[in-house]
């Protein structure tokens, strides 16, 4: 293989990852309900606030869940890549006891104190749903 025909392949190749990563939906797209989000916020207040502050903007030691830094941060990853952090090391006291339901919730409360929009349906927690949805700041 010569160098013209091992970067056209390289090329090709990435084209490929990329479309495989890129979900074809956005946080934008209403993407939960506003009763999930009140659920999670009830799971927030109990699991979460004491490290990352009542209103999501960080505390000591914990960094901010809402904010322009935590969305440029993971911006462009998908809602499983998040979804995969919180449940796999949060709450850092107790990692992993939170169902996919409960985190989903939690998720759900994360995207409406970003300002993103409520839809018509909950946030599903399987990881296929959730790689299908780009994360992106709002409009
Ligand atoms: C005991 C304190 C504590 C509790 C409770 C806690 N966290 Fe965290 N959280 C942290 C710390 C510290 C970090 C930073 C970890 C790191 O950077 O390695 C973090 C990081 C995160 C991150 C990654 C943020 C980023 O932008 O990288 C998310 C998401 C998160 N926490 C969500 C939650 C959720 C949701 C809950 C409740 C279910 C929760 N945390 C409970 C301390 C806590």
């Amino acid at each position: 293989m010569n160098k013209i025909t091992l970067i056209k392949v390289s090329l090709t190749l990435a084209a490929a990852t990329c479309a495989v990563a890129a979900g074809s939906k956005s946080s934008r797209d209403g993407v939960f309900t506003k009763a999930q989000a009140t659920r999670g916020q009830t799971i927030y207040n109990e699991e979460c606030g004491k490290c990352h502050g009542q209103n999501l903007n960080g505390g000591e030691g914990a960094p901010a869940l809402s904010g322009s830094e935590f969305l440029a941060k993971w911006q462009g990853k998908s809602l499983n890549d998040l979804f995969e952090v919180t449940r796999a090391t949060m709450p850092a006291d107790d990692p992993g006891h939170l169902s996919r339901r409960q985190t989903a919730d939690v998720m759900a409360y994360m995207l409406s104190a970003n300002e993103l929009p409520a839809g018509e349906k909950d946030l599903d927690s399987s990881a296929e749903a959730l790689k299908d949805i780009n994360i992106e700041s709002k409009k």
